[in-house]
């Protein structure tokens, strides 16, 4: 405004009155997302892979893994009054998922408010294209979303895998509730977020397009809460949807908003643009006849290709029950061939005893991965291999590695995983002198912390306790930033939590095998907190947990360690090559988690939720001292049989431990010291992704 006297003072307050109103209350309407605008671009802020296309069909993602797209109104919005309270707001829209197999689709989309409409810094899968791993419930995100998940995560402790929640500034849903009976992952989905800021209320409804769109009497969800911490003043309105390692194509057909008061205009859905395969209806019933007579087409087809790919698969690729009830992508041997260049030896990474590790470039998004080939001479092949597949492939934490997918055909089992640019942490603590050089301790502590996080969230983050079983240096993969994932799980079992373990067999590696499991043979959490133990000091030393060419007093790492320990010598535990640059503080911490982790009664252990609060305080004044180890037990008396388990251990292991020879009680230094080590039977040659 000038500074001279408006000439029309009542046309002047009138036109300010027009423009109050106009910001108190805004409303809009796309009945599709046709293309308005000059220039022929739709009304809209695109992101990512988000479309729109001709007949005005918003498509925020196709069936490619693992991308996002985002849609937002172009202007900002004042989402807080004069006195910093959220705003009132009202919004309908139909969105249509179409899974890229007909029960299998990831990731969902939401329904977001958020500061910036390009979602900087976001991640797809289950993230959502919402926000990413760093900066998950921080107060300064200022999102609010509601989310339509079709996976469930348990990292974000969701409750099914067809859900929607109220997610702030997280993907941990302040409110969530079971879409059932309606299906998001089938047909339109029809929402309804309303928000009234003065009764501080957010209601959520859904209904789907057979009871027409109909608003249900009660919400699905009806959360109290105040938005005015969240938002912004000036905030962007839109969707977000993601895929992971299986797709949905994510489309939105209809949306209408109102924000100040009041409801939105309701969105009648046969004036919305239409999916593909549904022909334009004149009227409701003739589309519902649409609809019903192509998802017959779409069944008779997709029956008939299920015929005839059981036919094809039945004489070249099995595909059996479970490898359809667990996620991952599948990927074509030819895929994975040209891949790893026919599976040359110059791309080999690493060898164990379930098969051979290669590095692959995938030919299509020319991303790199590393291949598992699983020997189909070994007799534990598919055994091993549907147990990776079956843990493996729904779990999902940044620190663990992340299964792609995998391929079966005839004898060889191939699995694909994220790979890691680092390679294992046994060839960096062990390797040349150059790559230890990068583990200093800050890097170390920080990957103890990983390591920690990681089986905490096998232990307990999960309905059922997942264990490991397999914890040791060569099963610690870094990635390009040196941040550890675990990976392996070849090895790892299922147990329903309060179930007995199983006691089928004996597995681990030497050196991080509890005690306890060579009596009893039975995987329990407080055997992987053993082998975790072992791989704590591992770190802390520079030096394996049993090292063959050591001085008998120093040949079991954790022995000796507490030896100095108690003699209040914990900085001789410290490897040499860090140079006495470390936080004196924090490695006694971690001294004392790794000996109080590799105590021979396992009652006596701490659980892995305990183990990472200590490792994540660091300060050694908040670490209980660790119950001292009882004296050492008479020499082995050669009754309780080595040779009675060792026969029941798989390949990879019982290679390992049969190359120790003789009998072996589990660590003591009395027998232990005994036996003809010999430096091969100690490397772990196993690398594995
Ligand atoms: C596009 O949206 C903006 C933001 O509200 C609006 O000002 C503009 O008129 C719209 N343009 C068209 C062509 O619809
Ligand atoms: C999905 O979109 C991306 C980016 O536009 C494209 O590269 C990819 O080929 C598309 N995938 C499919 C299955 O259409």
């Amino acid at each position: 405004m000038s500074s001279s006297k408006p000439k029309h003072p009542i046309l002047f307050v009138l036109l300010l009155f027009l423009l109050a109103s106009l910001a108190a209350s805004q409303e809009f309407t796309y009945k599709g997302f046709g293309v308005s605008g000059a220039g022929g671009s739709p009304n809209l802020t695109l992101n990512g892979i988000a479309e729109v296309w001709p007949n005005g069909l918003l498509r925020l993602t196709n069936e490619t893994s693992k991308l996002m797209g985002h849609a937002f109104y172009p202007a900002p919005l004042r989402f807080l009054d004069g006195n910093g309270t959220a705003v009132s707001f009202s919004t309908q829209f139909v969105v249509t998922v179409v899974p890229e197999f007909a029960q299998l689709g990831g990731h969902g989309f939401a329904f977001v408010v958020a500061p910036d409409p390009r979602l900087p810094g976001a991640l797809p899968s289950q993230y959502l294209g919402l926000l990413s791993a760093g900066d998950l419930g921080n107060a300064t995100n200022h999102v609010f979303a509601v989310e339509f998940d079709t996976v469930q995560d348990f990292e974000f402790g969701d409750i099914n895998g067809n859900h929607v929640g109220v997610d702030l500034n997280s993907l941990v849903s302040n409110a969530s509730a079971a879409a059932d009976p309606f299906n998001l992952k089938a047909g339109d989905t029809v929402a309804w977020v309303d928000y009234d800021g003065a009764a501080g209320l957010l209601n959520v409804s859904i209904a789907n397009a057979t009871t027409a769109g109909t608003k249900p009497a009660k919400p699905l969800i009806s959360f109290r809460v105040d938005l005015s911490g969240v938002f912004r003043e000036q905030m962007y309105v839109g969707f977000s949807a993601s895929t992971g390692l299986l797709a949905s194509s994510h489309y939105v057909r209809g949306w209408s908003f109102r924000l100040g008061g009041g409801a939105a205009a309701s969105l009648d859905l046969s004036s919305l643009p239409s999916l593909p395969q549904i022909k334009d209806g004149k009227n409701r019933t003739s589309l519902i006849l649409a609809v019903a007579f192509s998802s017959f087409v779409a069944l008779v087809v997709l029956a008939g290709a299920g015929a005839y790919g059981a036919y094809r698969y039945k004489n070249r690729e099995i595909i059996e029950k479970w490898e359809l009830d667990y996620g991952p992508h599948r990927f074509k041997y030819a895929e994975l061939r040209r891949a790893t260049r026919g599976f040359r030896e110059r791309e080999l990474l690493g060898a164990g005893g379930f098969g051979k590790v290669y590095r692959g470039v995938l030919p299509g998004s020319g991303e790199t991965v590393a291949v598992k080939r699983i020997n189909h001479e070994s007799r534990q092949g598919l055994r091993e291999f549907v147990a990776e597949i079956a843990s493996i492939g729904r779990l999902r934490h940044r620190n663990l590695v992340q299964l792609q997918g995998w391929c079966r055909r005839r004898g060889d089992l191939l699995l694909v995983y994220d790979y890691m640019p680092n390679g294992s942490l046994d060839r960096h603590l062990f390797g040349d002198h150059l790559k230890a050089s990068r583990l200093t301790w800050p890097v170390r502590h920080r990957i103890l912390r990983d390591v920690a996080s990681a089986l905490l969230y096998l232990h307990e983050g999960w309905e059922s306790v997942v264990l490991h079983r397999d914890v040791k240096a060569s099963n610690v993969l870094l990635d390009a930033d040196m941040s550890a994932r675990l990976g392996d799980f070849g090895l790892a079992k299922l147990h329903e939590r309060g179930a007995n373990p199983s006691t089928t067999r004996v597995v681990g590696t030497l050196g991080y095998l509890a005690p306890e499991l060579t009596r009893t043979g039975k995987a329990t959490s407080a055997a992987d907190v053993f082998a975790f133990g072992a791989l704590v000091l591992e770190v802390v030393a520079g030096r394996h947990p049993i090292e063959p060419c050591a001085p008998p007093e120093e040949l079991v790492l954790s022995e000796w360690a507490w030896e100095r320990y108690a003699a209040g010598e914990v900085e001789k535990v410290v490897d040499s090559r860090l140079g006495g640059d470390y936080d004196a503080a924090e490695v006694a911490a971690a001294v004392k988690v790794g000996l109080w982790c590799s105590h021979p009664a396992p009652a006596t252990r701490p659980t892995m939720r305990e183990v990472a609060r200590f490792l994540d305080a660091g300060e050694a004044g908040e670490v209980p001292e660790p119950p001292p180890p009882p004296p050492l037990p008479p020499a082995y008396s050669g009754e309780v049989g080595f040779d009675d388990f060792v026969h029941s251990y798989p390949s990879s292991s019982f290679e390992r431990a049969a190359a120790v020879g003789g009998g072996w009680d589990g660590g003591t230094q009395t027998s232990v010291a005994t036996f003809p080590f010999s430096p091969l039977s100690m490397r772990s040659s196993y690398v594995s992704v």
